[in-house]
């Protein structure tokens, strides 16, 4: 897509598409304001364009899909429990389970940068956070992955299909409020906040089921693509490689250039609340708008040279995370996996070539990535 919307950017940077009927927003300077003017540019039917046009019922909770101020509410219990802090002291663990997802590999010579490491490794880590058993976290993530799928999307009910449903944790969270533990569940369940009626109280099951699967879902594909493309792009770029192989202090802002150049989740969705402008057009009220957040981090006017790859650039914010008061949650621990993840591999391997015959694309509606990346290493 990133000629089409280098196109937008330069010739139609509000865009209109007549067979779908919404807009979009492709340059920085646009989708960064509109991603903060939260007023305008509405989350509460959905930030995901088909969730939009679908017009469902959000449940409490899925704290993407709401506004103020049930919004900030949600967000600030959940941020009480998540904090950076307890995602930097995971470092350990998530070395752990890249260690354990790339040791197997290591005389084999057969390696797929998603198979073996983008689908494991985040996923055993939210698992771990979360206090999911190793054993349920395969099909947990499995249903979830179904479950985002975009080719039958529009035949199903979202809720039935469990995208915004958590039913599948039901079981677990019962156990887990029987046998309390130091985890972040644990914490979920016995935390008190105000409501928005002012009571103060505990989260009811169905709330945390609808966290649970929140954190499961926003977390775990995205960071899947992330690492799919660390592959895919310094094997494209073997100068760069090399020079991260011999100074591994490069990597975290390399891991911040693969998040700039290619947003596992390019595309944000909103509803406009009001009549707006731009560019001598009107956007009436009831539209839904889409800020292309990959395609402004690639827009020259913000970033010099915005389609060169360049793991030593100095990076002016990009929006890959998003921006404003639905900022991921999750960053902090996805640049650590992401970093992990590199260092772990650049550590047994400086060389690889994709095989591209084999390799696949990931087809959701929400993120964009690959699906399998079968990699020659050594
Ligand atoms: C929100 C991207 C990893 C949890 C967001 C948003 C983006 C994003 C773009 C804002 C969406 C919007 O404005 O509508 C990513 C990417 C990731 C990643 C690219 C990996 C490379 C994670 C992880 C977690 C997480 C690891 C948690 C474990 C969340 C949550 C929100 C969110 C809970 C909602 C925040 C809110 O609405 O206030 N993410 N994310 N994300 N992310 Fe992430």
């Amino acid at each position: 897509p990133y000629p089409v919307w280098r196109r937008m950017r330069d010739e139609k940077p509000l865009y209109y598409n007549e067979r779908y009927d919404f807009f979009a927003l492709s340059r920085y300077e646009d989708v960064s304001p509109a991603l903060t003017d939260w007023q305008t540019y509405r989350s509460g039917k959905g930030s995901v364009l088909e969730i939009i046009k679908a017009n469902i019922e959000i449940p409490p909770g899925v704290i993407l899909f709401e506004d103020p101020p049930r919004h900030d509410i949600h967000r600030s219990l959940l941020a009480r429990v998540f904090t950076p802090k307890k995602m930097m002291a995971l470092e350990p663990k998530v070395r752990e389970f890249t260690t354990r997802c790339l040791d197997p590999l290591v005389e084999g010579g057969e390696f797929d940068f998603v198979r073996h490491l983008g689908a494991q490794m985040p996923m055993r880590t939210i698992g771990f956070l979360l206090g999911i058993p190793e054993s349920d976290q395969e099909a947990i993530r499995d249903r979830l992955d179904e479950s985002m799928k975009l080719e039958d999307s529009k035949d199903r009910d979202i809720y039935e299909d469990g995208l915004l449903d958590g039913s599948i944790f039901a079981d677990y969270i019962d156990w887990r409020t029987k046998h309390p533990s130091d985890d972040l569940m644990t914490e979920l369940l016995t935390a008190e906040f105000q409501d928005e009626t002012g009571t103060v109280r505990r989260l009811t099951h169905e709330e945390i089921l609808t966290y649970v699967m929140l954190l499961a879902g926003a977390g775990n594909e995205t960071t899947t693509r992330l690492i799919g493309w660390t592959g895919k792009l310094l094997a494209e770029h073997p100068d760069q490689r090399r020079q991260l192989a011999a100074d591994r202090s490069l990597i975290p802002n390399a891991i911040e250039e693969i998040l700039r150049y290619e947003a596992p989740s390019p595309i944000q969705a909103r509803y406009v609340a009001r009549d707006v402008e731009l560019y001598g057009q009107m956007v009436p009220e009831g539209s839904v708008m889409t800020l292309l957040n990959a395609s402004a981090n690639r827009d020259d006017r913000h970033f010099a040279s915005g389609e060169t790859f360049d793991i030593r650039r100095k990076i002016d914010r990009h929006l890959t995370f998003g921006y404003g008061i639905h900022f991921c949650l999750g960053a902090a621990l996805a640049r650590l996996e992401g970093r992990v993840a590199l260092d772990e591999v650049l550590k047994r391997w400086t060389d690889w070539e994709i095989d591209w015959a084999n390799a696949k694309m990931a087809h959701t509606s929400t993120t964009r990535g690959w699906e399998r990346l079968p990699t020659r290493v050594s």
